[in-house]
């Protein structure tokens, strides 16, 4: 038989089991990929075994068959269960002052749940408007994450509310970015910042709150972001703090499952939440940036190459989502569907963005983050120099993507 076979086809079978083994192995490490993803696989895995099993059984009736199982095996999971009743549930939000978390604690009051709603400033104008527009069940407590006796405040002030009833649902909301640049024109007090919130935050919150819902059998929600699993330009400082998280939020999933706590992590694309639009903010951490960088990074750089970032930056947070819906429903997901998922993609394009980083080499997929996400145009300083006038004529009437292209790398 062996020898009906011609080299191009077992070329071409290897291959195809690089792709399909890589793309399983990762489905099954993972298991965070879409439908379309895993159609994929499944159609890759169709052209392999119909070649394999050509000879047995005749290719038609095989592909019948596997589309058959596809069908019915979608048609299971991808039925939305009915979700969990939210009264009685009490969950515990941080990060309420505005964006995501002040949304959720809104609509999760509104579901019915008891909400504690932690936020930095209990006379600011994120707290005032929950207590305004939610139901007497909603609880407001100050809580700045990192202050280790404020976590310890608001769970006795949680227990004495809950009384004998265990805790729901832990959504971990409050994060910040504290900076957007290159990394190393990022300040060590930058990653720091990142992950003393981020992490060390979240870390004492979730290990504090972890008996009330290992008594529960029940949830924590964790905002990650796709900076944390994606190499995004200008995003170090916040996306290894996330990348950190979502490790541990992974490891953390494994050892609860005895317990019955179910753990899972919301990755949105950009939204325009409290900070990102806060101008004042971003243009203060740059002054403070272009004050702190030691003369020799900041001449090698440039300040305009500095200063063009921080524009970027701004352009980008202006062109953000002011709909918050994908999100706040896919922690109420999270929260009460009977069978919550690892991960969730919320908002468009983030899916698609998994999808090329699965399936496509790093090169690649770099390169798709690099063009999409911070398109910049000058290069640093030192660099300008040394490629000369030409490279200089090219940065001011640049409209092709060649140039562009040069520019970025
Ligand atoms: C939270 O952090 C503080 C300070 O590091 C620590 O004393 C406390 O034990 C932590 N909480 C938990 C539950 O580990």
């Amino acid at each position: 038989m062996m020898e009906d076979y011609t080299l191009p086809f077992w070329i071409y079978l290897t291959v195809l089991t690089v792709f399909i083994g890589g793309a399983m192995k990762k489905m099954i490490l993972a298991s965070h990929l879409s439908a379309a993803s895993t159609l994929v696989a499944w159609l890759g895995a169709t052209v392999l075994v119909e070649r394999l099993w050509a000879f047995c059984l005749p290719a038609a009736v095989l592909l019948a068959l596997l589309g058959l199982t596809w069908c019915l095996y979608s048609s299971i999971t991808s039925r939305p269960l009915p979700l969990l009743p939210a009264q009685g549930k009490a969950v515990f939000i941080t990060g309420c002052d505005s964006g995501f978390g002040k949304a959720t604690a809104k609509h999760l009051d509104a579901l019915g749940f008891e909400v504690f709603a932690t936020v930095l400033d209990m006379s600011g104008e994120g707290a005032r408007e929950l207590q305004r527009t939610c139901s007497p069940r909603l609880t407001l407590l100050q809580v700045d994450i990192t202050q280790p006796q404020q976590v310890q405040q608001a769970l006795l002030d949680t227990k004495a509310k809950l009384g004998l009833k265990g805790l729901w649902g832990l959504v971990n909301n409050a994060g910040v970015c504290v900076n957007f640049g290159d990394s190393e024109l990022s300040l060590m007090s930058n990653y720091r910042g990142c992950m003393e919130v981020n992490f060390f935050g979240t870390l004492n919150i979730t290990k504090s709150f972890l008996p009330l819902l290992r008594q529960a059998k029940g949830r924590i929600v964790t905002i990650s972001s796709p900076a944390g699993d994606h190499p995004f330009p200008c995003l170090g400082a916040y996306g290894s703090s996330k990348a950190a998280l979502n490790l541990f939020m992974n490891t953390l999933r494994h050892e609860l499952v005895p317990w019955g706590v179910q753990v899972s992590t919301i990755l949105p694309s950009s939204y325009k939440t409290g900070q990102s639009s806060n101008t004042a903010y971003w243009e203060q951490q740059h002054k403070q940036l272009i004050q702190s960088l030691p003369p020799a990074l900041l001449e090698d750089y440039g300040e305009d190459y500095v200063s063009e970032t921080k524009e970027l930056f701004h352009t980008y947070a202006r062109n953000a989502n002011p709909d918050f819906s994908p999100v706040i429903n896919t922690i109420t997901q999270a929260l009460l569907s009977p069978q919550p998922r690892v991960r969730y993609f919320a908002g468009p394009g983030v899916g698609f963005m998994y999808f090329i980083h699965s399936y496509f080499p790093f090169s690649l997929s770099n390169k798709f983050l690099q063009k999409l996400f911070v398109k910049k145009k000058l290069m640093p300083r030192a660099l300008r120099k040394q490629s000369g006038f030409d490279m200089d004529l090219n940065l001011h009437n640049n409209n092709n993507n060649n140039n562009e292209e040069k520019l970025i790398k």
